[in-house]
């Protein structure tokens, strides 16, 4: 089990759903030219600024995914970015899994999923989340996570 470090003011968790391990070369057109090691990398930069710790995690499996919100709780972590990508709009157990840890979301799309296909419309994560932010590109990680550096700042 990995707890917050000594000197760390707190811990953010970014979850990563499946495919967005392909951005940069995934639809760039909808998914900007950013690959998710920069976007990860300028994430805990800017976490390191204010002594936060944040700590990305990518799969492409539900279980995998499920796992690493159960194992945050125990972890220390105060905070989750979550970008479930394809499991927006499917998982019920990767929901389950945010109530169940009761630790604060924010919902984060590159794309405008309200301005694409009308099965992307539905997200199983939108009314259990803090909030959510989508249409900005990779913006909307930075966005999320200035709202969550926050809230560890006023805790
Ligand atoms: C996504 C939108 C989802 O509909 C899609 O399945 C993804 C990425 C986004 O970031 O825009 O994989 O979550």
């Amino acid at each position: 089990m990995r707890r917050t470090r000594k000197n760390s003011k707190g811990a953010i968790l970014v979850l990563h759903g499946p495919n967005l391990n392909l951005l940069g070369t995934r639809e760039p057109k909808i998914y900007g030219r950013e690959t998710l090691a920069e976007i990860n990398a300028r994430l805990q930069a800017a976490g390191r600024r204010q002594g936060v710790e944040v700590r990305c995690f990518q799969s492409n499996a539900e279980g995998g995914l499920v796992d690493r919100v159960q194992a945050a709780r125990t972890e220390g972590v105060h905070f989750i970015v979550a970008n479930p990508a394809a499991y927006t709009h499917t998982s019920v157990a990767l929901r389950d899994a945010l109530s169940a840890v009761s630790i604060p979301f924010i919902e984060v799309h590159l794309s405008n999923i309200h301005a694409r296909e009308a099965f992307r419309r539905h997200s199983y994560f939108s009314d259990i989340a803090l909030g959510t932010i989508c249409g900005l590109g990779s913006r909307g990680y930075d966005l999320a996570l200035g709202i969550a550096l926050e809230r560890i700042a006023g805790r």
